[in-house]
């Protein structure tokens, strides 16, 4: 069989990185391999986002600087996935000639049939097809990167909470979750293949297995706490209002179970968490953060925030920002706010001009840079237990044992902080020594966005 070529350019949040994986293995059995050089590119495959408009514009930016390259090579297959996508269908091609393929985002299994059809009659296709239920739930073993040791694995798709300012439940179609015995299955076949951490991914993990009467998803995080050889088990997003006490509990008792939930709160105030259509009060939101906290007292926790709603006025944002302040989180993403097709809110009254969303945005990022500063410095003098993910890009100045230099590592912390470390030990200038190992760091400076250590024996109390 020939090789061919397939460039794959992911934009958007972890399920289309999950997404760009399904997409290299269900090709693969047609002759594609990944590339990263555009240029001797057999297929291109733009992996979109819809999620505010400017992720919109990157998609439509990308292909059109393909246009270029089709004219000179007119065999290459451009095609167009994810939620753009799914959002625009047939009129990506009317759009722009030089597209081939439109495929949406319950497409990727047909992926193979129509790239078929491409490469043997230079057809032009669109499929923006969207089911109730998943119709293949066979697990692909996608490529992983050298010296990978964390994967994602999408366990639900679709959204069903319709929040107001929301494109997700439009673009990703109805909520629908795959069979457990399917998720454990592709985890067991990821840690076969070197994986030590799994990220659990769902537009709102809470609400697992609630349609089709499967299990609860604190029964499949017990089931995937049970695999053997995986280390570590990370999920994203838990939908406050579904935040369950079965779940909270899980912190306290699964060993494999990372102490960090990211836990979007979206505001601060009452008023605008009734019009974004998000079904809790920021007084449930604190509560059931403290019911966590009671449970694992140091878990850490991050948020994303939305600036600038429409009708949020001066006194709703300070209430945003008193939040802030009462969680003291350890990171947040914040948002300024972005009209969106389909999406209610575009047709709310009492928009807010772009500056004063930018301030807004500047206030809750130096507020925020605030918090994490003290958190970091906080952890100075701590150990902490870090899945070593590689080593960090350039060589430490000093030398290590027998004069050969010292390696820079990086890794995570089971809080997810990002932990720069340097082991001077001879043996951990090799590469494949650490990555993938978990390793005791004593944490010795706090920078903006990460901490930096040095790596200890065991016995030194450290935290899972
Ligand atoms: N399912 C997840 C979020 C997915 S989208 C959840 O419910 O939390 C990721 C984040 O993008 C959201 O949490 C929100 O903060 C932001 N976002 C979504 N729509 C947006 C819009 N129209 N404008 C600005 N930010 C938006
Ligand atoms: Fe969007 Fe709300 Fe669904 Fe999250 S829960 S994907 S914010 S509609
Ligand atoms: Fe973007 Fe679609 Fe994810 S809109 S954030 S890629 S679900």
């Amino acid at each position: 069989m020939k090789v061919k070529r397939l460039y794959i350019n992911t934009i958007g949040c972890q399920m289309n990185v999950y997404d760009a994986g399904q997409i290299a293995g269900v090709l693969a059995p047609l002759g594609y391999t990944q590339t990263d050089a555009i240029e001797s590119a057999d297929m291109v495959v733009v992996n979109t986002c819809t999620i505010r408009e400017k992720a919109e514009q990157k998609a439509f930016s990308f292909l059109g600087r393909l246009a270029k390259i089709k004219a000179a090579r007119p065999s290459l297959i451009v095609a167009m996935g994810g939620c753009v996508a799914q959002q625009e269908g047939e009129a990506v091609l009317k759009r722009m000639p030089h597209v081939d393929l439109v495929f949406g985002t319950h497409a990727i299994f047909r992926l193979p049939e129509m790239v078929r059809r491409i490469e043997s009659s230079h057809c032009r296709i669109v499929d923006v097809r969207l089911s109730e239920t998943i119709e293949t739930d066979r697990p692909v073993d996608g490529p992983l990167n050298e010296g990978q040791v964390s994967a994602f694995v999408t366990i639900m798709r679709g959204c069903d909470n319709y929040c107001t300012y929301c494109v997700v439940p439009h673009v990703r179609g109805r909520e629908a979750s795959r069979h457990p015995d399917r998720i454990i299955e592709e985890i067991r076949m990821r840690v076969d293949r070197g994986i030590r951490e799994v990220t659990l991914l769902g537009q709102n993990v809470n609400s697992y297995g609630n349609k089709e009467g499967l299990c609860s998803f604190a029964e499949l995080l017990e089931r995937v706490n049970a695999i053997e050889g995986l280390g570590r088990i990370r999920f994203t997003t838990s939908h406050p209002k579904d935040l369950s006490d079965e779940l909270i509990q899980a912190f306290g008792k699964l060993d494999k179970l990372c102490r960090h939930i990211h836990l979007p709160v979206q505001s601060g105030d009452d008023d605008i968490l009734s019009r974004m259509n998000r079904r809790y009060s920021s007084s449930a939101y604190l509560e059931k953060l403290a019911r966590l906290r009671q449970v694992c007292p140091d878990i850490a926790v991050t948020s994303d925030f939305i600036v600038g709603f429409p009708g949020e006025t001066d006194r709703q944002f300070q209430r945003t920002l008193e939040l802030i302040e009462a969680v003291r989180y350890d990171g947040l993403f914040a948002f300024m706010y972005s009209d969106r097709p389909n999406a209610p809110a575009a047709k709310f009254s009492g928009k807010v001009s772009e500056s004063v969303k930018k301030e807004r945005l500047q206030a809750l990022l130096d507020l925020q840079q605030t918090i994490t500063r003290e958190k970091h410095e906080a952890m100075v003098g701590r150990v902490r237990t870090v899945l070593v993910e590689g080593p960090s890009r350039g060589l430490d100045d000093s030398t290590g044992a027998g004069g050969s230099p010292k390696i820079r590592w990086s890794g995570r912390a089971s809080s997810n902080h990002i932990v720069h470390f340097s082991a001077s030990d001879a043996h951990s200038a090799n590469k494949e020594i650490l990555t993938g190992e978990f390793a005791d760091i004593m944490i010795e400076g706090a920078y903006a966005h990460s901490l930096w250590g040095r790596r200890v024996q065991g016995s030194m109390g450290a935290e899972p």
